[in-house]
């Protein structure tokens, strides 16, 4: 599940976080109201120094930061927080900083953006994600 050339790829994504609740394939999460649904964003963090901030924003990728921000981290602990229903609880120094919506609503369906700032010209890593919020059949 850990294996290291799992992490970056979205197929082992797919594999990773298929489960009941939420689902996730590829690019999409697609999840019911009510739910808690967590969004997969990932990067590589081998020893400390790769360790860096990262931001998670509404709407896809500008070519810096992030639009609409709804979280930041400096990569050890989030930093600024716009609603209390976005809350990271992967293991931000492990590089997982999959975006956790508490109690979604249909109106968080759209694009979401997750940026890692990798240093250097041009390098953050950034991964646009759809989010399907869907009321659930029979329930709620
Ligand atoms: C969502 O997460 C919150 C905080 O971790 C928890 O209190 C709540 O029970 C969870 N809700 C569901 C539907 O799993
Ligand atoms: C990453 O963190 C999320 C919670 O945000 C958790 O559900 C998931 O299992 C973690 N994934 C890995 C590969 O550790």
């Amino acid at each position: 599940l850990s294996s290291p050339f799992c992490l970056l790829h979205t197929t082992c994504l797919m594999f990773v976080f298929l489960s009941t609740g939420p689902t996730v394939s590829g690019l999409l999460v697609k999840g019911e109201v009510g739910q808690n649904i967590t969004v997969p964003c990932f990067y590589r963090v081998r020893t400390e120094n790769d360790i860096t901030s990262m931001c998670w924003g509404r709407d896809a990728c500008p070519p810096s930061k992030c639009s609409r921000p709804i979280i930041w981290t400096d990569g050890w602990k989030v930093t600024e927080q716009y609603h209390t229903k976005y809350v990271l609880e992967g293991d931000l120094l492990k590089g997982n900083v999959s975006l956790t919506i508490l109690n979604a609503q249909e109106t968080d369906s759209g694009t979401y953006c997750c940026r890692v700032e990798i240093p250097g010209w041009f390098n953050d890593k950034t991964t646009n994600l759809q989010v399907v919020v869907e009321r659930g059949v029979g329930l709620n």
